[in-house]
């Protein structure tokens, strides 16, 4: 069983491992206080000056790992929060501080999306061309599991099943949701035949983020870094973080912006001869597909019960079998 790490446990591991004295500190802001990190704005005093960093604290393994990509993210000039310092015995991780201005919370948030875009494209370029140095990253960390398409398909499978019972809970009888759940199956599988490099533990694939959150773009210096690099994975389709960037509640992007941006990732994607993606059109389904889930998955958790979610995807092929079922239950 994990335990959470008490914050005073994290400001003692600091003032220990940089050799400061607790007077030294003058100040905490506590930015995040969950199971997995600790993580708070420290302002300390040392011979020269005051200094403000941030400092993270989580689990020996993960902070490593963190770590190890920022470095590699360096190296390949993709923009993060430079390390000041990493203490692993202690889970400790001191950052530069990149403020508090990012991509979900500023103000002209939706002029600025195509700089996040850039970025993951950048990230998933990574993926290939540093394929084998994070393999061992990976590796290093106990991450490096041989990917497994069935047993992920039925890990969604029950997520997804739970997310369709929760949003139509008294609309369809169950044979209906299975149904509908099938032909949300029948999608990831074909988005998943269309990229098989994405799940073949041996052939480069992109590096996906897997939950990107628009507030990991810190702007800094006009410029976007992004950090929390705990959650990055080899396996799985690149359409899933332009799903979590585009379709992110902060942002209410029309259908055209969004096939706007979809088309200019692709396009860049096709420019550098990257292919990982096979077809415009079979992008476009994995697309949907993430949409999909994620959208089911914001309806649940906001609890707001949307009938007309799919209405939004009519046209899409799997998708109007979808609406077929609910619409002969709505009537
Ligand atoms: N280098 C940084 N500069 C400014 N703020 C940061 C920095 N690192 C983290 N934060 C803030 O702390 C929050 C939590 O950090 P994060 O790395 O995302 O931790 P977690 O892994 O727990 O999500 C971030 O959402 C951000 O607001
Ligand atoms: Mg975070």
């Amino acid at each position: 069983m994990r335990t959470k790490y008490p914050k005073f446990q994290a400001i003692e591991a600091l003032v220990d491992a940089m050799h400061l004295k607790t007077d030294d500190i003058t100040s905490v802001t506590e930015l995040r206080d969950s199971m997995r990190s600790f993580v708070a704005r420290i302002r300390y005093k040392n011979c020269t000056s005051d200094r403000q960093v941030i400092l993270k604290r989580a689990f020996t393994g993960s902070i490593e790992f963190e770590s190890d990509i920022i470095r590699l993210f360096e190296r390949n000039g993709i923009d993060v929060a430079k390390i000041i310092a990493l203490y692993p015995e202690a889970g400790l991780l001191i950052l530069e501080d990149l403020g508090d201005i990012n991509l979900e919370s500023m103000d002209s948030r939706e002029n600025r999306i195509q700089e996040a875009i850039d970025i993951l494209i950048q990230i998933h370029f990574a993926g290939i061309r540093c394929f084998d140095e994070l393999r061992s990253i990976f590796r290093a960390h106990g991450r490096d599991r041989k990917f497994d398409l069935s047993g992920y398909n039925k890990q969604l499978a029950m997520i997804n099943l739970n997310r369709i019972q929760d949003l139509f809970r008294n609309k369809f009888p169950n044979s209906e949701k299975r149904k509908i759940l099938e032909l949300l199956l029948q999608m990831l599988s074909f988005t998943a035949e269309k990229n098989p490099n994405c799940y073949q533990a041996d052939i480069p694939s992109p590096l996906i983020i897997n939950d990107l959150k628009p507030h990991h773009f810190i702007l800094h210096d006009n410029r976007f870094k992004i950090i929390d690099l705990e959650t990055l994975t080899l396996f799985g389709i690149p359409q899933i973080d332009l799903v979590h960037l585009l379709e992110h509640p902060a942002f209410q992007l029309s259908s055209e912006i969004k096939e706007k941006y979809i088309n200019y990732y692709y396009d860049k994607i096709l420019s550098a001869r990257m292919d990982f993606l096979k077809g415009r059109e079979d992008f476009k389904i994995g697309y949907v597909y993430y949409l999909l889930t994620y959208k089911l998955f914001i309806s649940c958790v906001s609890r707001k019960k949307s009938p007309n979610l799919l209405n939004e995807f009519s046209g899409v092929p799997l998708i109007d079998d979808i609406l077929q079922i609910v619409k002969k239950h709505e009537a």
